[in-house]
């Protein structure tokens, strides 16, 4: 039988695996990807122009995932990874139903984490305003901990405060003491760094909830679960090679070049600009 497009799909495994945020953000998927995975080409996409996200109505996201997801697409990815806790909260369907390969999100890497590592059955739950409202993360854990107390607190200031470089500094203490104080009230044991940016803020976040509350960052768990699925489809790179990473924004990219280095601890290659 001729190999039609639909019939015969060839399977590069080099090909490379597409993270996308609303900013610097997924960076810290990136950074736990390339740690578990060394070999394989990540092409980055943060989209710079529009963020924040997590202040913008799921319909809105949902468009700007929908023309991430194609974009990526054209770079002919092998998996996508939505490294936006606000894009998997509110538009997975968008970018499932538009991806032939396979998708892999933070939301769900997060939630299973927190149910399995909360005692008290307490879980808080750190996102942006738009994930909260969508109540995704009371769904997702409670399909692990069906007994576990979710209490979900927006914190809308972090993500600006990270894409500014303000990892520890004075304003991001008082607006982190803000945001914890009505969480740790709850009696949590877990708390959740339900938006990408804030792992950066981590040791911020430990100090101030001090050693008996776990964090709990999906960075880690979805690069685990990219390397099983990989795996599982026989998707693991062939190379060998140093990948060469890959790097588009749609605004500023000088900016994102340098606080990207800082959340992944080694300088960037030259950071392309989109145009849509
Ligand atoms: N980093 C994104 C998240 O995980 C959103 C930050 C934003 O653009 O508001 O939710």
């Amino acid at each position: 039988m001729p190999c039609g497009a639909r019939a015969c799909v060839v399977v590069n495994r080099d090909r490379p695996i597409g993270v996308f945020d609303s900013g610097i953000g997924g960076l810290t998927v990136a950074h736990a990807l390339m740690s578990a995975l060394p070999h394989e080409r990540i092409v980055y996409f943060g989209d710079t122009a529009r963020l924040p996200y997590g202040t913008k109505s799921s319909a809105t996201v949902a468009g700007y995932a929908a023309q991430i997801t194609d974009f990526l697409l054209k770079r002919d990815v092998k998996m996508l990874v939505v490294a936006c806790n606000t894009m998997a909260a509110v538009a997975l369907p968008v970018v499932t139903n538009l991806s032939p390969v396979p998708v892999v999100d933070v939301l769900d890497a997060g939630a299973r984490a927190a149910a399995a590592s909360s005692r008290s059955r307490r879980i808080g739950v750190l996102a942006t305003l738009t994930t909260v409202s969508s109540g995704a993360y009371e769904r997702a854990i409670g399909a692990h901990a069906p007994d576990a107390r979710v209490v979900s607190q927006a914190c809308p200031l972090f993500a600006p405060l990270v894409e500014e470089g303000w990892l520890d500094h004075p304003v991001t203490e008082l607006t982190a003491r803000e945001y914890l104080r009505p969480v740790l009230a709850q009696g949590v044991d877990t708390l959740v760094l339900g938006c990408t940016h804030y792992p950066l803020l981590k040791p911020l976040l430990a100090r101030l909830a001090g050693p008996a509350t776990t964090l709990v960052d999906s960075a880690e768990t979805t690069a685990l679960r990219v390397a099983e699925l990989l795996t599982a489809q026989g998707l693991r790179c062939e190379s060998k090679a140093e990948p060469a990473h890959e790097y588009y924004v749609t605004d500023l990219p000088q900016r994102f070049r340098a606080v990207g280095a800082l959340c992944l601890g080694r300088p960037l290659p030259e950071v392309h600009l989109v145009h849509w």
